[in-house]
């Protein structure tokens, strides 16, 4: 067993990628001390981090880690993180049993056979967007053009959100995720509350088909979700809806584009592509660092998490054990990757899990199936992607074809 305390400097989280596919090569002292270790976050507080793969799926399966973000002591990655940390929250940041009611809502809109239900729409969707493209281009910036305006659309249809806002709800969630000050952050909070707020006041008096059409509906019969329950749902089906498929699609574009070899076999045979979805899901692992504060003690691996302690998981890492994966720095469309921890694992996982596969599949299939000659049009080193303290993803993605 590794002894957790054997790091020598402790390491900072998060750190910057070098290579927008590979975890940042500052944490590579953490891969040596499996299964997890310490870290030092932006404050100085120091955390626990997993990165090994079987002790990651017991510990976020744990009722004793909260996501409760409201609690004293939860950790924050960034400033930002801070910042908005009191706010409410919905499904990811609530533990049992209020999570389990939210989700419970849910889960009929998120189910395969309804993801399932979409692809033919979300195929009319990839089409469309790459008409334009082709009918305007080559060149292209394909975040612009098609890896941001693939989930946005998607998710507005979902959620009966009106598409023609785009521009005013992914300009927040960007500042959300992104904004260059703690301010900037809860400005784009309460800008987004009250702009789902109005809209739900609206959806009162209308007849809409989408979700949150019913839960206005449902609300009216049951009484719950309240109106600040709702928007809180509708703020995290938004942004978690958009940004990280929207990020998956430019930054698995661009992975794809780095290994030619592994495209052609993709382009060879498209039955690779759900694998090959969840082998780019593994390796890119955008959302990493997913936080928690234990509230007991906990035995794991020949130590104790103490009651109080932050806990981290870093997907990234996790994803690139080699007990599990072996050759883990290697893209390979073949190896069994499903169990991989990038959507979470336990009763977190992410709720939009099969909507998210069914928009990757059909995006990067379409893609490079009507582009046969899709290639970067800038030097790969030089094409700008997200800073290490966000999801990762491409800045922007100048291609041609
Ligand atoms: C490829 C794209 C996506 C990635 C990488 C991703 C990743 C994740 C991860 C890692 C979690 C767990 C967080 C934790 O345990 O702390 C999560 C949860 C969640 N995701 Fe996703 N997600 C994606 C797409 C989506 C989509 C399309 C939706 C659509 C609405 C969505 C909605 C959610 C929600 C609501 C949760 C919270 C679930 C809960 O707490 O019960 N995600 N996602």
């Amino acid at each position: 067993m590794t002894d957790p305390t054997a790091l020598s400097a402790p390491v900072a989280f998060p750190q910057d990628r070098t290579c927008p596919y590979h975890p940042p090569a500052g944490y590579d002292p953490l891969r040596t001390a499996r299964p997890l270790t310490r870290v030092t976050l932006y404050d100085g507080r120091p955390a626990w981090m997993v990165t090994g793969h079987s002790v990651a799926r017991d510990l976020l399966a744990d009722a004793r880690l909260s996501s409760d973000r409201t609690r004293d002591g939860f950790p924050a990655t960034t400033p930002r993180f801070a910042a908005v940390r009191k706010r409410r929250t919905a499904l990811l940041g609530v533990d049992d049993p209020e999570h389990r009611a939210q989700r419970r809502m849910m889960i009929p809109s998120f189910t395969l056979k309804r993801a399932t239900a979409l692809r033919p729409r979300i195929q009319r969707i990839v089409d469309g967007l790459i008409d334009a493209m082709t009918a305007q281009g080559p060149p292209a910036e394909l975040v612009g053009a098609f890896a941001l305006p693939v989930p946005s659309m998607v998710i507005c249809e979902l959620l009966g959100v009106p598409y023609a806002d785009h521009e005013f709800f992914e300009e927040q969630s960007r500042r959300l995720l992104r904004g260059p000050t703690a301010d900037d952050t809860q400005d784009a909070r309460d800008r987004l509350e009250e702009y789902l707020g109005d809209l739900v006041d609206r959806k009162g008096a209308e007849d809409g088909d989408g979700l949150l059409d019913e839960l206005v509906r449902r609300q009216a019969r049951e009484g719950r979700p309240d109106r600040a329950e709702l928007v809180a749902l509708a703020i995290i089906l938004l942004v978690a809806g958009h940004e990280t498929t929207a990020n998956m699609i430019s930054l698995g574009t661009y992975t794809l584009l780095r290994h030619p070899g592994r495209l052609a076999e993709l382009r060879a045979d498209p039955a690779l592509l759900p694998a090959a979805v969840d082998e780019l899901m593994r390796m890119l692992s955008i959302a990493d660092g997913l936080p928690r504060l234990a509230t007991e003690d906990i035995e794991v691996a020949g130590t104790t998490i103490r009651a109080g302690d932050a806990v981290l998981f870093s997907t990234s890492l996790i994803n690139r054990d080699q007990d599990v994966y072996p050759a883990p720095d290697t893209l390979d469309l073949h190896r069994p990757a499903r169990h991989h921890v990038a959507f979470g694992f336990g009763i977190h996982q992410c709720l939009g899990q099969n909507l998210a596969r069914t928009e990757l599949e059909v995006a990067l299939g379409t893609l490079i199936t009507r582009l046969p000659a899709l290639r970067l049009a800038a030097p790969p080193e030089e094409i700008p992607f997200k800073p290490g303290d966000t999801i990762q993803g491409m800045l922007e993605l100048p291609v041609t074809w």
